[in-house]
């Protein structure tokens, strides 16, 4: 049994994902701002900890919490905000969300969870397909993905710092996923794969891919490029 924290678990694929981690019997802490769908599943093993990943004193209630836990094992950074806006239209406290949530705030919580880690642990980050250099680009979406760019970075460079003590660093780029932000980005498109399907392949990554991985960037797609 591990101890995983996962981020944005009140609906799309995190939603899934503490589901899919309760039923392998696995200790679950499930970070949102929506503490109420999580309540409501009443999941096994599975406590949620209401947390914007863009405040700092609930980070730090957060980090509390898990200090009285034995080592975490893995960390899921799957919150994400999406802003679909023409560029010249973003307001500046828009975009610097935007960075709030899908940057400092990981790199904030990673700094906080780091000394509870496991050092043979994972720590996950879930990035966009259109943050990885050279995929096809959609106008409307720079703040996210170039916010989702940085978040590819950050998890080269952490790979690299840490690479001696642990834990590994990776991170997963997703395609489209059948989720009420794709339907936000992408009003009527219809995704190939369903939030669930991803969520047991983030699982099983999640538990495993550090023996095999570090610092890589797996693109979850099957469009080209
Ligand atoms: N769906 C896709 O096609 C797709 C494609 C590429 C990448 N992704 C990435 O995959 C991840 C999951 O996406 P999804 O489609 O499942 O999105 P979603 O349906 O919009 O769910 C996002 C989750 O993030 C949480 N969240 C948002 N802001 C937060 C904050 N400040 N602090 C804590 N939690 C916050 C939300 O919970 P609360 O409101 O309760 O906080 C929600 O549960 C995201 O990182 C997204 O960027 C998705």
């Amino acid at each position: 049994m591990a101890t995983i924290v996962v981020t944005g678990c009140s609906r799309g694929i995190g939603y899934e994902l503490i589901q899919v981690l309760s039923e392998q019997g696995h200790r679950v802490f499930a970070l949102s701002r929506n503490q109420g769908p999580i309540n409501d599943l009443n999941l096994q093993g599975v406590e949620g900890l209401e947390c914007d990943v863009a405040n700092e004193a609930q980070l730090q209630q957060v980090k509390d919490r898990l200090s009285s836990e034995g080592p975490i094992h893995a960390l899921v950074h799957n919150a994400g905000r999406l802003l679909n806006k023409p560029f010249l239209e973003i307001e500046s406290d828009e975009f610097e969300e935007v960075y709030r949530v899908n940057v400092f705030g990981v790199a904030r919580l990673t700094q906080l969870v780091l000394p509870l880690m496991d050092g043979a642990g994972h720590v996950v980050n879930i990035s966009s397909i259109g943050g990885v250099q050279g995929s096809v680009k959609f106008p409307g979406l720079s703040a996210y993905s170039s916010s989702k760019a940085a978040l590819i970075g950050l998890t080269e460079m952490w790979a690299e710092e840490f690479k001696e003590e642990g834990p590994a660093f990776n991170c997963i780029a997703l395609g489209a996923v059948q989720t009420e932000m794709l339907e936000e980005a992408f009003p009527g498109y219809q995704a190939p794969v369903g939030p669930r399907a991803v969520a047991e392949y983030i699982a099983h990554f999640t538990l495993t891919g550090q023996e095999l991985y570090n610092g890589k960037v797996l693109q979850l797609s099957k469009s080209v490029p």
